[in-house]
């Protein structure tokens, strides 16, 4: 009866993971998306804790009410450009996690009145296998995502970091891991108890994957990090899944498997949208610290840039009938996106068409411009996603570029030199007049110069954006 009941549980859990996951492909729908996995994961914990007697009423109340607080603190903390670092720092405790409760199975075999199995042993070899699976995978995940943490949060030097002969001390570290997984594997077979090798093989496994995790993050460079914590999200997917094996626990494996795939399949619409390889992110060492502070001032061939102020910009905008606004990296850190919306209200009103071009890499993290916007509340139906709106540019009378610099990049189109070489980027060198705010002529990510700036049609509106937008709305307002 007990187990029925978790099993039903377990597939009303799963149900809810793969509709939530569905509903986050859209911001419309991604919001209540995030709430039906919520649910599933509350009725897969407390089904297992209810049912199996592991905890009474009051303790789980306790532990959800302990767990809400501290959720609610740091969502209210946190700054959403502080957001890839508490992703990161998510997945390396669910990697530690898993790690601990496969640890804890040997543990619990190595109790004195353990239940033997069928076979005469104390627990098989495909356990011992998941076992060593899910510790190297959990521990890798923990250390790994605990240095991109660092990374993100300027607390290690975001350049990459590497030492002579580092690419072959790590393979001889996963050979050691594997070898160590394998004498844990057959210590599990040849005794009928938990007997050292098994032990021995689970630490050795242990502490190789602590350094393993560091290794393979410290020679990534800082910007290139969100894509790293997508994938040690993916990681941390797979230890899960791992662990479920090891406790034959179904919802386990099917959410450890849905995060290992979604995960993977997230850092790689990544790489494509920046048209780079998986491996070239793993081992470019492209993107160290930001260039803030740089005074980089670059000039194309001699030719200059035409700088322009908020009241021009003004009287721009409200000449114009078509305006399309392309948030970028800039905007987060100037939060900017409150004033951006007053911005597009301000020209509705004066029936200006308004429309929001949303690159698939601006900004820092998947999705980073759509939860700025959403959080301006401003509408999905303004919002246009890059092939959707590229072809509009011709026949719009201003492009207002709001902190974005790589992704309207057009030598990502001709400069085969060009790191960016072959990103799609947003066409607003189509535009009768773009116009980009920013506060310097300094590169973004990439670290490059761009030759839009130095276009004919172009004007720079130097200055932070919020300020310079705030500027312009109340020029537009006295218009
Ligand atoms: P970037 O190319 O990084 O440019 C951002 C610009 O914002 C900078 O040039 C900076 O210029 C400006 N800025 C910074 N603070 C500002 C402020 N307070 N006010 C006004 N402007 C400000 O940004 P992007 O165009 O969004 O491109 C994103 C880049 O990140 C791409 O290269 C992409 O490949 C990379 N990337 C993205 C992701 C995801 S998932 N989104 C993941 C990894 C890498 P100033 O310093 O002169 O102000």
């Amino acid at each position: 009866m007990a187990t029925a009941l978790i099993d039903i549980a377990y597939l009303l859990a799963s149900v809810l993971f793969i509709f939530g996951l569905k509903r986050l492909q859209s911001p419309a729908t991604a919001r209540y998306g995030n709430q039906l996995a919520a649910m599933g994961m509350l009725i897969a914990i407390v089904a297992t804790l209810f049912i199996r007697n592991i905890l009474t009423p009051a303790e789980m109340i306790g532990g959800l009410a302990l767990g809400g607080l501290i959720g609610v603190v740091l969502a209210k903390k946190v700054k959403m450009t502080g957001m890839p670092e508490l992703v990161a720092a998510f997945n390396g405790f669910g990697g530690l996690a898993s790690a601990g409760v496969a640890g804890a199975e040997i543990a619990r075999v190595m109790m004195p009145n353990a239940e033997i199995g069928p076979d005469g042993m104390l627990f098989s070899t495909t356990a011992a296998i998941t076992i060593a699976l899910s510790i190297l995978i959990g521990i890798v995940t923990f250390t790994g995502s605990f240095v991109a943490f660092g990374k993100l949060a300027g607390k290690i030097s975001g350049n990459p970091i590497s030492f002579p002969g580092m690419r072959l001390i790590t393979l001889l570290l996963a050979a050691g891991a594997v070898a160590g997984g394998v004498f844990m594997v057959m210590g599990a077979g040849e005794f009928p108890q938990v007997s050292d090798p098994v032990v021995t093989g689970a630490l050795m496994v242990t502490a190789i994957a602590f350094i393993l995790g560091i290794l393979l993050v410290i020679p990534i460079g800082g910007a290139d990090m969100p894509v790293v914590v997508a994938l040690l999200n993916s990681y941390s997917g797979l230890a899960a899944a791992a662990t479920g094996f090891v406790l034959d626990n179904t919802a386990l494996i099917v959410s450890g498997a849905l995060v290992g795939a979604s995960g993977f399949i997230l850092s790689n619409i990544m790489c494509v949208a920046m048209n780079r390889s998986l491996l070239n992110v793993l081992l470019g060492g492209f993107g160290g610290d930001s260039h803030e502070g740089e005074s980089t001032t670059m000039s194309l061939e001699g030719k200059t840039v035409q700088s322009t102020t908020p009241d021009d910009t003004a009287i721009l905008l409200s000449y114009a009938e078509s305006v399309i606004i392309v948030p970028g990296y800039g905007m987060a850190v100037a939060q900017a996106q409150h004033a951006v919306r007053a911005l597009s209200e301000e020209l509705l009103k004066r029936d200006i068409s308004v429309k929001f071009a949303v690159h698939p890499v601006a900004g820092r993290m998947p999705g980073h411009m759509n939860v700025l916007l959403a959080e301006a509340n401003v509408p999905y139906d303004q919002l246009f996603e890059m092939d959707d709106i590229n072809g509009e540019f011709e026949t719009c009378d201003v492009a207002l570029i709001i902190g974005a610099n790589d992704v309207v990049n057009p030598a990502a189109r001709h400069d085969k030199s060009s790191p960016i070489y072959g990103m799609p980027i947003l066409n607003v060198d189509n535009s009768k007049t773009s116009i980009v705010l920013k506060r310097s002529m300094r590169p973004g990510y990439a670290g490059i110069g761009n030759e839009l700036f130095y276009n004919a049609n172009n004007r720079m509106l130097f200055g932070d954006a919020k300020d310079s937008i705030n500027e312009i709305v109340a020029e537009i307002k006295q218009l």
